[in-house]
């Protein structure tokens, strides 16, 4: 399964997301690649020190499209961390995923910004001639709002694409465990940030499955 996380957005969490979601999935033992498609190349500077024995480190640049293809049978889960602006690399990786995730931030210019990027998600699947699983995540939710029912009908208002009943609140702790090259779920498993990884990772695989 490829999973592509996308938004021509710089800071909405992209990179953040995808380590996290490559490191807990590799924790739980399935064979995972994380192609960092970025040429800032946080996901690789991050973590080439901190090497995992299920998590395989790749990067690309506009060939993300066929690495990610040709590494297809050797893992369960690839994971591809996107550029911003970069509207062919960010092309190229939507088109060969199983899985798109828009990280966003639960502001109304923030959301309004993806509209490139959902234009492009819609002319990928109708360039390749498949639906796509593409949903938007809200990350860096303040965990003392109450704005998201708000938010969700703001996104709705604008946009097709469904929202993931997961979201990411603002912690410190995703920062500090990636200092240490680890995800939230492995830098304290009974944290709050890490039961909302998990619940992320769950829900992903869920509604994978269930298509
Ligand atoms: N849920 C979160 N809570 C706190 N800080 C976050 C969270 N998600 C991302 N950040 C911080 O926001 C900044 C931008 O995140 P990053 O993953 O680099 O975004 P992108 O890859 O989309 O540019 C980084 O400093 C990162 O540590
Ligand atoms: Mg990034």
């Amino acid at each position: 399964m490829i999973v592509t996380l996308t938004n021509q957005k710089g800071g909405c969490g992209k990179s953040t997301t995808t380590m996290n979601l490559a490191l807990g999935t590799a924790a739980l033992n399935y064979r995972t690649a994380l192609i960092d498609a970025d040429e800032q190349k946080s996901c690789i500077e991050t973590l080439q020190d901190h090497t995992k024995p299920n998590l395989n480190l790749y990067e690309a640049k506009k060939d993300v499209g066929s690495l990610a293809t040709k590494l297809k049978d050797k893992f369960d889960f690839i994971f591809i961390d996107t550029p911003p602006h970069s509207h062919h690399v960010m092309f190229q990786a939507m088109a060969v995923s199983d899985f798109i995730i828009i990280p966003l931030q639960a502001s109304p210019l923030d959301i309004r910004s993806a509209k490139r990027t959902i234009d492009a998600c819609e002319k990928v699947q109708k360039e390749v001639g498949r639906k796509i699983p593409s949903y938007f995540l809200l990350n860096r939710v303040n965990p003392r709002t109450t704005l998201s029912k708000e938010i969700g009908t703001y996104i709705r208002e604008l946009y097709s694409v469904p929202l993931l009943q997961s979201r990411l609140h603002n912690r410190v702790a995703y920062a500090q465990s990636l200092m240490h090259g680890k995800s939230v779920i492995e830098f304290s498993r009974s944290s709050d940030a890490a039961l909302e990884v998990t619940n992320l990772l769950k829900e992903v695989h869920r509604i994978f499955q269930d298509q």
